[in-house]
């Protein structure tokens, strides 16, 4: 059962195939108290069937592999393009101020093959081409933890913004970082001056910036990761790894310095926000039944419906349950070159005297040793 249907923007889906992956693009369908959408906000980038569909489209034709939609909120909201990373079911953002059209990434994907060890930036690049688009003029990259899942495109992002708008653009994550550098640098032996100067901001707690003239409040959402934030702009919290679709209920909590009983007071956090905020995902992983990946919901689905969350279920009771559905977790498939990218906010590692650039790759020996 998918409870898409249900949410106030009913999304349709245009379905097209290219390159064997499955990907839609969606149109919204909008309430009487939303303003109308810009002209070109929603484009799908894969098929002419798709291209076709959407009238404002037909400039975009080029081959890309991600998806992504579009919303124009009331004044003083950001427009947010949400954009969906199929091979690691990341959601990636980018939220603008419509008047000054100053805009944030928040955790971009960096292609990453671990077969072959292939770094490639398509959807990197897909984000670049949607800013030039729009008009955009990046102010920060936004992560919201240092992922175990997918490579951050953040500093691959931050350079190419420096050779095409001519600023340096801060990457910022919240001040807790340190620790989970410090953790994983001894790990996967890295050094201090990879690491150190990585990050530009590090968010205090309830931390407010500006996004043009929107107004932005870094907060802490430990849980999945003991440095998590999340980060509310306008009247919509982009959540990272805490809450996911309502029929997945929240992030994995077994993470080095994961505490269920933290997720639990920040998922408390974000449902104690008035009913209409929108809660954006970090990722999302349709099961059988859902067709299509979801970035939002709100609040109030989320109490009403969030199978982990609903029915004011009580701390004991979600600590045991997440406790327990942890355990029969599987290491996300690329836990370590994720981990190694990102606790240098995706900065490539420096290179041998040889002039090659490695990852390591923990041995799983058991009880073997000779
Ligand atoms: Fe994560």
């Amino acid at each position: 059962m998918t409870h898409a249907a249900s949410l106030p923007l009913a999304r349709l889906p245009i379905q097209n195939q290219s390159q064997g992956l499955h990907r839609n693009t969606h149109l919204i369908r909008r309430k009487p108290w939303e303003s109308k959408l810009q002209k070109g906000a929603h484009r799908s980038t894969f098929s002419h069937r798709a291209i076709s569909s959407i009238t404002t489209s037909r400039r975009f034709q080029h081959q890309q592999r991600n998806l992504y939609t579009a919303q124009t909120l009331m004044p003083h909201q950001p427009i947010v393009h949400d954009i969906f990373e199929t091979k690691t079911g990341t959601y990636q953002y980018l939220v603008a101020d419509p008047s000054t059209k100053a805009a944030v990434i928040i955790d971009p994907v960096l292609d990453y093959d671990p077969a072959t060890q292939t770094i490639t930036t398509e959807s990197a690049d897909a984000l670049i081409m949607l800013v030039e688009e729009k008009g955009y003029s990046i102010s920060r990259f936004l992560e919201t933890h240092a992922h175990a899942d997918h490579l951050s495109a953040s500093s691959y992002l931050q350079k190419q913004i420096l050779e095409q708008q001519g600023h340096h653009a801060p990457i910022g994550i919240g001040k807790r970082i340190g620790q989970v550098q410090q953790l994983f640098s001894k790990r996967y032996d890295i050094s201090k001056a990879e690491y150190e100067h990585a990050f530009d901001t590090l968010f205090e707690d309830d931390q407010v910036f500006k996004i043009g003239k929107v107004e932005a409040t870094a907060i802490h959402l430990p849980g999945h990761t003991p440095d998590h934030m999340g980060y509310k702009i306008g009247d919509n919290v982009f959540c990272g790894d805490s809450i996911f679709h309502v029929d997945i209920g929240t992030a994995r909590c077994d993470f080095p310095g994961g505490s269920a009983t933290d997720l639990f007071h920040s998922t408390q956090k974000l449902l104690s926000l008035p009913d209409e905020t929108k809660i954006w995902t970090g990722h999302d992983y349709p099961p059988d039944g859902r067709d299509k990946p979801v970035p939002w919901m709100s609040v109030k689905h989320h109490r009403e419906l969030n199978k982990h969350l609903k029915e004011d279920v009580s701390e004991r009771d979600f600590v045991q349950m997440r406790m327990e559905r942890d355990d029969g977790l599987a290491a996300p498939r690329l836990l370590h070159p994720s981990l190694q990218f990102n606790v240098r906010a995706g900065r490539l590692p420096g290179k041998t005297e040889a002039g090659h650039r490695f990852l390591r790759l923990p041995l799983k020996l058991g009880e073997l040793e000779w």
